[in-house]
C-alpha cells in the first residue's frame, strides 16, 4: 500500500521543504555533521551549532585532526560526546583510507565509527542519490500512522521491517529528497508533540490512522527503564577571580570533559567545608546555592551546590583542580551542560545558552 506515498510526498516537499543551512550544499561532510547533531536535539537548536560548528571545522580532514578540549569545546551543550569522538575517529579513517571523500556506498559508510543505518541512509541518498532509506523517529511515527500500526517502534524488528518497506519505493531520481521528505513531515506536519496537522497533510488521502481516529494512539513506545536518580552536590571553588574545574576521567558519563568539582550526595556545609580542607585549600566563607536538576539519557543529577571562597595559596597539589579565569572556561573548556545552572554564579554561559540572546 505504501507505493501511493511517493509522487504526493516528493511534491509536498517541492513546496514545503524548509529552507536549512545544511540544505544549501549536499555535501557529505555537511549532512554528516547535521544529521549527528539531528540525532541529538531539534532542528532550531541545531542550526546555530551547526553553523559554528562547520566554520570551525570546514572538511573531514580539519575534523580528523582537531584537538580533543577544541573538539568537545564546540559539541558542548548537545551531550551524547562520544558521538563527536566517534565523528573524529571516522573521519581520520576517512582522511587515511579514503583520501578524504567519503566513500560512495552504502556498506563502506556503515563501516565508519558512529555511522548506522540512519547515517548512512542520509548521507548515501542525499549527497550520493544512493537509494537506501533513512528511518528516524519522524519517518517511523508518519508510517505508524499510515499504516495505523500498533507495533512498538523502540523495537529493533519494528524499525528493520519498516526499513525494508520504504527501500521499496525509493524513487530512483530523488531518493535525498525523498528520505528528508519522509523526515519532515514528521518534523513540521505529523508532529511528536501536539495535534497533527492532518488538514496539510499529503498523505491524508491514504492514512489509515486518520481514517480509523486513531492518530493521536500511534505511535506505540513501550515504557522505557526509569531514570536512576543520583544526588550531587556542586562547588564553586574561588580563589580570587578563579574558579576550580577539574577533567573527569577518559571513561564513563561525560568522559573527558571538565566539570565543577563535585561530591556524590547532598552533602552539609560542614561536610562540604571538611572535604574542601582535605583537598589542601583552605576555605574562607560558604555559601548555599539554588538546587538544580539535569536529565541525562539513562541518570538524572538532582544538584544542591555551594560557593566556597577560598584564601589564596600557592601550593601545587590540589587534587588534579586547576584554578582558571571563568570566562577562559567558558571559551576554552568543554564543560558539560549538566553544570549550567551553576555556571550561571560564575557570570559564564555553557551548552545550548551560548547560542541564545544574552
Ligand atoms: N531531522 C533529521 N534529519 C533531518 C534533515 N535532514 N532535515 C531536517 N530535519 C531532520
Amino acid at each position: 500500500m505504501l507505493e501511493q506515498i511517493t509522487e504526493p510526498l516528493l511534491s509536498w516537499y517541492d513546496g514545503h521543504a524548509r529552507v536549512l543551512p545544511w540544505r544549501e550544499d549536499h555535501s557529505p561532510y555537511r549532512v554528516w555533521v547535521s544529521e549527528i547533531m539531528l540525532q541529538q536535539t531539534r532542528v532550531e537548536a541545531v542550526k546555530p551549532f551547526f553553523e559554528r560548528f562547520v566554520k570551525a571545522l570546514p572538511d573531514v580532514q580539519a575534523l580528523a585532526r582537531c584537538p580533543e578540549d577544541e573538539l568537545l569545546k564546540l559539541w558542548e551543550g548537545l551531550g551524547y560526546y562520544n558521538r563527536v569522538r566517534n565523528m573524529q575517529k571516522a573521519a581520520q579513517i576517512v582522511t587515511e583510507e579514503y583520501d578524504g571523500a567519503f566513500p560512495a556506498d552504502y556498506e563502506k559508510l556503515l563501516a565508519l565509527p558512529g555511522i548506522g543505518h540512519y547515517t548512512a541512509g542520509a548521507i548515501g541518498s542525499i549527497a550520493f542519490g544512493i537509494r537506501m532509506p533513512a528511518v528516524d523517529g519522524n519517518v517511523l511515527r508518519v508510517l505508524s500512522r499510515v499504516k495505523a500500526s500498533y507495533e512498538d517502534i523502540l523495537k529493533q524488528s519494528v524499525k528493520t521491517a519498516m526499513e525494508q518497506e520504504v527501500k521499496k519505493i525509493i524513487p530512483a531520481g530523488r531518493p535525498g529528497d525523498f528520505n528528508q521528505a519522509l523526515i519532515e513531515l514528521g518534523a513540521i506536519v505529523c508532529v511528536p508533540n501536539g495535534k497533527a496537522r492532518c488538514g496539510e497533510c499529503p498523505l491524508a488521502f491514504c492514512c489509515r490512522a486518520k481514517a480509523e481516529g486513531i492518530v493521536d494512539e500511534l505511535p506505540k513506545k513501550k515504557a522505557k527503564k526509569e531514570r536512576r536518580v543520583e544526588a550531587r552536590t556542586v562547588l564553586i571553588l574561588r580563589e580570587g577571580d578563579r574558579v576550580a574545574i577539574r577533567k573527569r576521567p577518559s571513561r564513563g558519563l561525560l568522559a573527558g570533559l571538565y566539570e565543577l568539582p563535585n561530591l556524590t550526595g547532598h552533602l552539609s556545609e560542614d561536610e562540604v567545608l571538611e572535604q574542601v580542607r582535605q583537598w589542601g585549600l583552605s576555605p574562607l566563607r560558604i555559601l548555599p546555592l539554588a538546587g538544580a536538576k539535569h536529565i541525562f539519557s539513562h541518570v538524572e543529577w538532582q544538584m544542591t551546590g555551594y560557593a566556597v571562597s577560598l584564601e589564596e595559596t600557592e601550593h601545587m597539589d590540589r587534587s588534579g583542580m586547576f584554578f582558571i579565569d571563568a570566562k577562559e572556561t567558558e571559551e576554552k573548556y568543554p564543560v558539560p551542560a549538566a553544570f549550567a545552572a551553576y555556571a550561571g554564579y560564575m557570570d559564564i554561559v555553557l551548552g545550548q545558552g551560548r547560542y541564545e540572546e544574552r
